[in-house]
């Protein structure tokens, strides 16, 4: 067989941001975009040769064509094999999952997580390393260096791989398996939850629950398990099918755009129990009959429930929050006597400390939750937790939060965005509020006093790396916090983040409603870094 070396330019734009490199569909389908970023993450694996690696999306459009020109360019660079998902799809915890369980290399996973998919939505690729978790910056960094250098790709010149057909074959002097990306996720599920206890929960009969995959990954994975392995209604998982449009949706679980989930779950004969996940499978939402959940207090539950699960029954080594997570998650493990860690944004920092064991369970309150079984966040990992839960426990999801609460306390929480801004004005406007961080400590804001406020930066307590410029924070002395930062995902110009945390200890007034509880917080909020003067926007584009 022939390997071709194709000359090419750089593009100047292939520096991989919060989670993997992301543009737009016809961004990547300009001539050899997809192939100088791949050609230059094999330039940076060395000692690729004869190895294995992971490869699966989570079936938004391009995804196949994406597939064919990654076998190509891995055979031409002396890939050994490349276990790739039946019809290309993985969703990104089972690729996590496979690398560990296969020890391969690495994994690549083609998706824009939630962002819209079609031929005029996102596209995404990203790297995984041997632990499973996303590429370290050293590993992102030095793609995109050698992507601004590239001058040659190699590609092999031969037909595409069946990947309709399970089974071996050959592409080159490289080994390509077509397998079921479903068999070993599902696998690792039966060893940490109780499935017998669960099924068991479903067949009482007065248990109801609804899963919406949003037309995206999770469906075929959902109905396996949920359906056929935990004997959950047939009709359990609503929109199972994944298109390569997400159904012309927004696959992002929360109360904006799981809309027929919501309205299910709201209605007076709502199921027990709702949950989404997003479009490659590593976010979750979870819901009660008419009872939203935030991710963060769903972490710190699950922290406080977890000796109730055998995979988790020997104890939590410690937990670990994004550093705008609330932080409900550092109050259970105050409780607990275990540690709490505060990290930068992005899964990528979570994977030292659990490789570390230092920390078990991790989240963010972008409706990411995930543990050391891998190293991703992990959408029906955290679906399969509370349901364990429900079924040890026998009470409502509203029950437990509310019991969790009037043993902790809550945080109340809440996440504006503005997006599509002008980036210079974005920037500006984080500039600003830059500039005023060191006259803010002390000072009192409408009846709070600041006692933190900085631009978050982190030291990795394992490997010490230091990263800078994570948002900036304003933590108030009665545990309150405001939170900027600026988007690291978008596409399209920039989004603005603020995040806005209060902690009320007082159990009479945790049934308020959330946005009234944070009302003075937002207003300091605008004040401050002047949102709706500078951009002009009476209202945030989104609210979770
Ligand atoms: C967003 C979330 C972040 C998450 C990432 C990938 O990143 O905020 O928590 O890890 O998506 O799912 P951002 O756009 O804020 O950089
Ligand atoms: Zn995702």
């Amino acid at each position: 067989m022939n390997i071709r070396t194709v000359s090419t330019t750089p593009y100047p734009d292939q520096r991989p941001g919060t989670s993997g490199l992301r543009k737009k569909v016809k961004h990547f389908q300009q001539p050899h975009y997809l192939e100088n970023f791949v050609q230059s993450l094999f330039d940076c694996l060395k000692d690729m040769a004869g190895k294995t690696l992971v490869l699966g999306g989570d079936g938004r459009y391009y995804n196949p064509e994406a597939i064919q020109i990654i076998l190509k360019i891995a055979s031409a660079n002396k890939v050994g094999r490349v276990l790739v998902g039946h019809k290309g799809l993985f969703s990104t915890p089972a690729v996590s999952c496979i690398i560990r369980r296969c020890k391969a290399f690495g994994g690549i996973i083609l998706s824009a997580s939630h962002n819209p998919a079609g031929p005029d939505g996102d596209f995404g690729i990203k790297y995984n390393i041997s632990n499973g978790g996303p590429a370290p910056e050293s590993v992102t960094n030095a793609i995109y260096t050698q992507s601004k250098q590239i001058n040659r790709y190699l590609v092999l010149e031969a037909e595409d791989i069946p990947l309709d057909t399970l089974g071996i074959f050959t592409l080159g002097e490289m080994r390509v398996e077509v397998i079921n990306p479903i068999t070993d996720y599902a696998e690792l599920m039966e060893e940490l939850f109780d499935f017998d206890r669960i099924a068991t929960l479903f067949d009482t009969g007065v248990f109801h629950m609804c899963f919406d995959a949003m037309h995206a990954i999770t469906g075929p994975y959902a109905k396996d398990i949920l359906e056929q392995r935990l004997g959950a209604d047939p009709n359990t998982v609503l929109n199972g099918e994944p298109l390569p449009d997400f159904g012309g949706g927004h696959p992002d679980p929360n109360l904006a755009h799981a809309k027929s989930l919501v309205t299910k779950m709201y209605r007076a004969n709502a199921p027990s129990f709702g949950a989404a996940s997003d479009g490659d499978g590593d976010r979750n939402m979870i819901l009660g009959k008419r009872f939203f959940v935030t991710p963060s207090d769903s972490l710190a539950i699950l922290a406080a429930n977890a000796h109730h699960i055998p995979g988790y029954r020997l104890g939590l080594a410690g937990i670990a929050r994004s550093m705008p997570t609330s932080q409900a998650a550092d109050r259970i493990a105050e409780a607990l006597g275990i540690e709490c860690f505060e990290t930068p944004t992005g899964w990528k920092f979570f994977g030292n400390l659990l490789d570390a064991g230092k920390a078990t369970l991790c989240g963010e309150e972008s409706f990411g939750t995930g543990s050391d079984h891998l190293r991703e966040k992990d959408g029906l990992w955290a679906v399969l937790f509370w349901l364990n839960i429900l079924a040890v426990r026998r009470q409502s999801v509203k029950t437990i939060v509310q019991e969790h609460w009037s043993h902790c306390g809550r945080n109340f929480y809440s996440r504006h965005d503005y997006e599509d801004l002008p980036a210079d004005l974005s920037q500006q406007l984080m500039e600003d509020l830059r500039k005023q961080l060191p006259k803010l400590k002390g000072k009192r804001l409408g009846q709070r006093e600041v006692t933190l406020a900085d631009d978050f930066s982190y030291t990795d307590p394992i490997d010490h790396s230091i990263t800078t410029g994570q948002g900036i924070r304003l933590c108030f002395k009665d545990s309150a916090r405001i939170i900027y930062r600026l988007s690291g995902t978008g596409t399209q110009g920039a989004t603005l983040r603020v995040y806005l945390e209060a902690f009320e200890p007082n159990p009479d007034r945790h049934n308020q409603e959330t946005q009234v509880a944070l009302a003075d917080l937002i207003q300091i909020a605008d004040h401050l870094a002047q949102i709706q003067q500078r951009t002009g926007r009476a209202q945030p584009s989104v609210i979770t």
